[in-house]
This record gives C-alpha cells, structure tokens and sequence, in this order.
C-alpha cells in the first residue's frame, strides 16, 4: 500500500527542493551535487499556490523536498511576536505544498520537527521510552511548536507526504550559529537535559534515500538514544578545546531568559531503524561526523 507518484524506478531522479537561502536546504543541494542527483531549487513562495505550479511545471521534478519554514530569528521566541508571519509560512504554506503535490501526485518529503513533545509520565526522562509516530504532539508550549503539531495532524491526512521529526539539528560546521553544538558552546549558561538530536551529516542522506524509496508516513529522524548538552560539552572539551569552560543553570533560570517554553524529549527510532538498520546511536554519530573531523590535536 503506498502512494501512486510520479517518481517511478524507470524515471531518474530530479528533485524540487524549497529552502535554497536555509540551512538544511543548502546542505541537501550540496548532498544532491555530490550525488549526481539533479535538482533544482524552488522559486515560489510556500503560501501562493500558482507559483508552486509554476515551479513543478518548469522542472517536472520526481520528488519534492520542503526544507522551508520560520523558525525565527534570533530563536523560536521570534513566532511569539510574528503569529500570523508564522502561520503563513508553516501553516497555510506547508499544507499548500502538500496539497500542490498530492494532486500532482507526488511525494513530499517534509522537514518538520520533533519538538511537538515533552517528557511526560509515561515517557520520562531517563526512561528510554521515547514517543513514537504514532503518538499525537503533546507539547505546544511555543506558538511554533503548536503551529508544527497542528500541520503534522493535518498532513497526516496526506498519503503522498513524509514527515521527518527532526530535533535539535547538529552538522559538522561548527562555524554554524544554528548548529545545536555551536549554539550552547556560546551561550552564556546552558541547561542539561537528555534529548533526542539530529546529526544531519548522516541523516540528510537517509532523507534522499527515503524519497528514492519512496517511503510516506511519519518518521522520528533522529539518531537513535539520548545525549545532554553537558555531555555535548565533555566532548567538545575533549576533541575540540581542552580549555572550554561552561556553566549550567537550572530550567527555572533559562525560563527567566527565554520568552516561549521549549521542548525536551526523546523519540523512539525503532520505525527509521527499522528501514536504515546501520543507523548510528546519536554518541557514535556525534563522534564520528562531528567531532573526529574537526579535531585539531592528534591526542584522544
Ligand atoms: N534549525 C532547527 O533548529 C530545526 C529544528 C527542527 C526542525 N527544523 C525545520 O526544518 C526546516 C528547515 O530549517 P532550517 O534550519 O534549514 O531553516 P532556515 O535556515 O531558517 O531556512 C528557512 C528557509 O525557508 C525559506 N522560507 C521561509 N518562508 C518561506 C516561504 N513562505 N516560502 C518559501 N520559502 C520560505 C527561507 O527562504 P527566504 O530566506 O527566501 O525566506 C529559507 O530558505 C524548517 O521547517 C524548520 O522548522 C529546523
């Protein structure tokens, strides 16, 4: 049982990717070139549904991609301000794009985020027992999060749509202000609580797998386990400076310095493991696509 797309084995592969000014979509067309994928990048904007048809009509992709959406800037706290710039984009703009393909039929692999839930009781931190895909978002602390959680139920409703939980982004460029790494490394005082991440040096090529796959449905895509930003921090001593110092402050304390709760949580890998059984554990991930290629010393 699966989608009738267009992108079918005999065609070669083209895809469609919104996101070229993003982060994670300029990472995907750099992993496109590096894979003799052609791809083009979208022009339209999300919300106007005849330059999507525009761009599908141009480039006759067999896929599309949509690493498009507002995350706000400096953080999340930006959504609290900009609700309806928000909904516009991750609301009426990604329920747009799914629309635009599944009458096009064809699939879209869709960035979205795991940060729609919080350890609970029957998941609590520390447990091992992460919420699965079928589990509905219980966490909509943030207006972006409850715009994410509200499009997730919806496209649920989209057969032609793959919808890829992605948590707390981590790449090898520690040069990236948006990497989580980077980001707690400057903070000024960072808070410790396990959490389910995303090494995207590993999981951007799963993602392009997936499309050729042509798998549909919610994925958890994460690596599989846990790790704490003090953990994150042990390493970086480790590998990277054996000098960096940092302080913690307590979740009380962050709330204090933050306008929107955020989420934590941990996601069960069992369905993306179950499909990409050499997935690494998020320790060994970090380690070997992270920090082994950038360590300066020859120590460790
Ligand atoms: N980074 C994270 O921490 C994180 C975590 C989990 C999930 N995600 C999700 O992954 C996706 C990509 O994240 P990212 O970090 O790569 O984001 P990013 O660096 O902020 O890039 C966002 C991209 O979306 C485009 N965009 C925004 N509104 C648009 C619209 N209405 N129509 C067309 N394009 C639009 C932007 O283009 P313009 O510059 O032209 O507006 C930009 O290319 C987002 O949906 C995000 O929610 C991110």
């Amino acid at each position: 049982m699966g989608f009738a797309t267009n992108g079918s084995a005999d065609k070669p592969l083209k895809f469609l990717i919104y996101g070229r000014t993003g982060w994670i979509g300029g990472l995907l067309g750099k992993l496109c070139d590096a894979q003799g994928i052609e791809f083009a990048y979208g022009t339209g904007r999300l919300e106007d549904r005849t330059s999507l048809e525009s761009d599908i009509a141009a480039v006759r992709p067999t896929h599309i991609f949509n690493a498009a959406g507002v995350t706000g800037r400096p953080n999340v706290d930006w959504c609290e301000s900009h609700k309806v710039e928000t909904i516009r984009t991750n609301v009426v703009g990604t329920l747009t794009l799914a629309d635009v393909c599944r009458e096009k039929g064809l699939i879209l692999i869709n960035y979205a985020t795991g940060c729609i839930f919080e350890y609970n009781k029957e998941h609590p931190l520390g447990s091992g027992i992460g919420f699965k895909e079928e589990d509905s978002a219980n966490f909509i602390g943030s207006f972006y999060s409850k715009t994410k959680a509200m499009v997730e139920d919806l496209l649920k409703n989209y057969e032609n749509v793959c919808t890829l939980r992605v948590r707390m982004p981590i790449s090898s460029d520690l040069s990236n202000p948006r990497n989580f790494i980077t980001k707690i490394t400057r903070y000024e005082k960072v808070v410790d609580i396990p959490n389910s991440m995303t090494i995207l040096d590993e999981l951007l090529p799963i993602s392009i797998d997936m499309a050729k796959r042509n798998l549909t449905g919610i994925y958890n895509f994460t690596n599989p386990g846990v790790v704490s930003h003090n953990e994150i921090l042990e390493m970086y001593k480790e590998y990277m400076d054996p000098k960096f110092t940092w302080k913690n402050f307590t979740l009380e304390e962050q709330a204090k310095v933050i306008i929107a709760p955020r989420s934590n949580n941990e996601l069960d890998t069992t369905k993306l493991k179950q499909e990409f059984p050499d997935l690494l554990p998020i320790k060994e991930s970090l380690i070997k696509y992270v920090f082994k290629p950038n360590q300066k010393t020859s120590s460790a």
